[in-house]
């Protein structure tokens, strides 16, 4: 493996953990198989009707050569928020932690040197029994395969500063729908607005509210904030916007680094006007934003060393990597 070659594309390692709820509708025991193709029945909920949801996470390694994970029961938890909104059954949060331990375990070897990235670990949630009426699974699937990254949007700019457009007709989310838990539908539906601004030179796409058109809302795949002074301002989570971990641990480190962090929602021209803007994700990390776009007026944010942003990732990517002291303990070690 050259390991400094790493991105976000496909390489599968060995194993991969699958459980199937049982008769009576709960998770009981799951396996380590050898990574590959799984059978699906065409009827299955999560072909026909998108009855599916999927986290994201990662196992770093340390300098001392220990591998350990990132607060693993708030993705199960959010999980079970998912599940509950899509009528399906979820691991406990036990489970899906143990879970996650056997499978990084497993594939311990993929997990790359220290500082050059991460395993990251995807456990979906589908419904796998069919019905042929709309209606939820009977039984579904919990299954947690791996793939070694480095940031998923390294390899798509030389800066290492993203220029986002913001998108002012179609929005990501709506009030009612599932913008609030990680349903895989939340993700296809962006792929053409994203696919264009990427022709058009741009690395990603902003979205505003549904209704108004005007607040800002979140990223294709990341939450966003903005800095102004030494306020901290992101979107607050009211169903529209994905509750992302790493979101609620900068909350968290702002403040403890004496910032004022907030989650308040916030206009598009409020927003332009930001000292600097991030995005924050467990595959984009925290990322610089060196400029937005929208209606064709491009504004310029603050970047490099003597930022906040800079401040908050040199924080959470020494807890990560085992750099830094975790006061919170957060960190999860893999034996
Ligand atoms: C993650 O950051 O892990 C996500 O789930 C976003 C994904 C669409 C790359």
């Amino acid at each position: 493996m050259d390991w400094d070659k790493l991105g976000f594309q496909v390489i599968p390692t060995d194993f991969m953990y699958i459980m199937k709820s049982n008769e009576e509708g709960t998770f009981s025991n799951g396996d380590l198989v050898p990574f590959g193709t799984v059978q699906i029945e065409p009827h299955s909920t999560v072909l026909n009707y998108g009855q599916g949801l999927f986290e994201g996470m990662k196992a770093y390694r340390r300098a001392d050569g220990e591998v350990q994970i990132f607060r693993p029961e708030q993705n199960a938890m959010r999980m079970q928020m998912g599940a509950e909104r899509l009528l399906m059954v979820a691991p406990s949060v036990e489970q899906y932690v143990d879970a996650v331990k056997q499978v990084v375990h497993a594939n311990k070897r993929w997990v790359p040197p220290h500082g050059k990235g991460a395993l990251y670990i995807r456990p979906l949630l589908f419904g796998s029994g069919s019905v042929m009426g709309i209606a939820p699974a009977p039984h579904c699937t919990f299954l947690i395969y791996t793939n070694p990254i480095s940031n998923a949007y390294k390899g798509r700019h030389t800066n290492s500063t993203l220029s986002l457009l913001i998108e002012d007709t179609l929005p990501r989310a709506f009030p009612g729908g599932t913008g609030g838990v990680k349903n895989i539908g939340n993700y296809a539906p962006v792929f053409q607005v994203t696919k264009e601004a990427k022709a058009k030179g741009f690395f990603d796409v902003l979205f505003l509210d549904a209704e108004e058109h005007k607040y800002i809302e979140e990223v294709s795949s990341c939450n966003v904030f903005m800095v102004k002074g030494d306020v901290i301002s992101t979107s607050p989570t009211l169903g529209t916007i994905l509750p992302g971990i790493t979101r609620n641990s900068i909350i968290q480190l702002a403040r403890d680094l004496g910032y004022q962090a907030e989650e308040r929602k916030f206009s598009v021209d409020e927003f332009l006007e930001a000292d600097e803007v991030f995005c924050t994700g467990t595959a984009v990390g925290i990322s610089a934003v060196g400029s937005a776009t929208y209606k064709n007026t491009r504004v310029e944010f603050k970047t490099g060393a003597d930022t906040v942003t800079q401040k908050l990732f040199d924080m959470i990517t020494g807890i990560h990597t085992g750099l830094l002291e975790d006061n919170n303990g957060w960190m999860v070690k893999i034996d």
